[in-house]
């Protein structure tokens, strides 16, 4: 273990002693990287200094904690997967779901930071649905450990910036101009509720034939990782779908869990366990 390692691992026990909060689920290196911005921003130059700081300034916890909580995301973020949900994974999953005793379909969109990736698997699902004319409900779920991030998204309303890149039709459709910038449609809002949760603690969502959670896992360490595709596993429906960031994958005992059904774009089906 390096010297600035068991540093940070004192400035974890730290926190969690004095303000009950855990840091420990999140990778070393990605911390490592949060508290050097953080250090920077505030000209110190050791870490000494920093928890000093920490001890002085309440506000920097919510700070750090922030850093750690990278909230970066927009709408229609790597659009080959959004497609590859439109041409694949939706039909399966109304398929599967006329097979089904529910008319529901429910998604999750797990560390949905601002809302703007749980919009956007809202509105190309309704757009498939209205276009196929299929008669069944939709319930989109958008979860954040921020509680900032969900009252933004709950609200809705997006900055001009923010919906640029939003091929025009769906722009038109889906958005209406308000005073500060553009407000997502009250037929996708609807459908679409907003909560905090913590991966690490709370219960799962259930019955969900679709988990999105891209670009959250790679901040956590390998078990907790594998602890929260576990939790995951539990919450799909029999042969749900997993949808990863472009640069996470299932690894380790969660292997077992999940089938890779398309490499480029991280999507995963549920491999139903079988008690023997
Ligand atoms: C980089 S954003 C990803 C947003 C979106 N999924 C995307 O890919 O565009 C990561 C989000 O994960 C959230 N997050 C971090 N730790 C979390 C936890 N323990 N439970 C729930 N959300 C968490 C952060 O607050 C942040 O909003």
């Amino acid at each position: 273990m390096t010297l600035i390692e068991a540093s940070l691992g004192e400035l974890i026990a730290d926190l969690q002693k004095k303000h009950g909060r855990d840091l420990s689920n999140y990778r070393l290196s990605c911390l490592q990287r949060r508290v050097a911005l953080r250090m920077s921003v505030l000209s110190l130059s050791t870490l000494d200094q920093y928890m000093t700081r920490l001890a002085d300034d309440p506000g920097e916890i919510d700070r750090l904690l922030d850093a750690v909580t990278i909230h970066v995301t927009e709408f229609f973020r790597d659009q080959d997967v959004f497609e590859a949900i439109s041409n694949d994974i939706l039909p399966a999953t109304v398929e599967r779901k006329h097979h089904s005793p529910s008319r529901t379909i429910r998604f999750w969109s797990a560390g949905c930071s601002t809302g703007e990736e749980t919009y956007s698997l809202a509105i190309i699902t309704l757009q498939y649905l209205q276009k196929h004319d299929v008669d069944l409900d939709l319930e989109i779920y958008g979860t954040d450990i921020s509680k900032e991030a969900c009252t933004f998204a709950r609200a809705g309303v997006y900055p001009e910036r923010k919906i640029e890149r939003i091929p025009v039709g769906l722009r038109q459709e889906y958005f209406e101009p308000v005073e500060d910038g553009f407000i997502v449609a009250a037929d996708v809002k609807r459908r679409v509720r907003f909560s905090v949760h913590d991966l690490f603690s709370a219960p799962p969502l259930s019955l969900l034939d679709i988990v999105m959670c891209r670009n959250v896992l790679i901040h956590f360490n390998n078990a907790v990782r594998n602890d929260v595709l576990g939790r995951f596993h539990t919450s799909l429906e029999d042969s749900g779908i997993l949808i990863l960031g472009k640069s996470e994958a299932v690894m380790g005992t969660a292997l077992k869990l999940y089938r890779l059904i398309d490499p480029r774009n991280k999507i995963y089906q549920k491999i139903i366990l079988r008690s023997s």
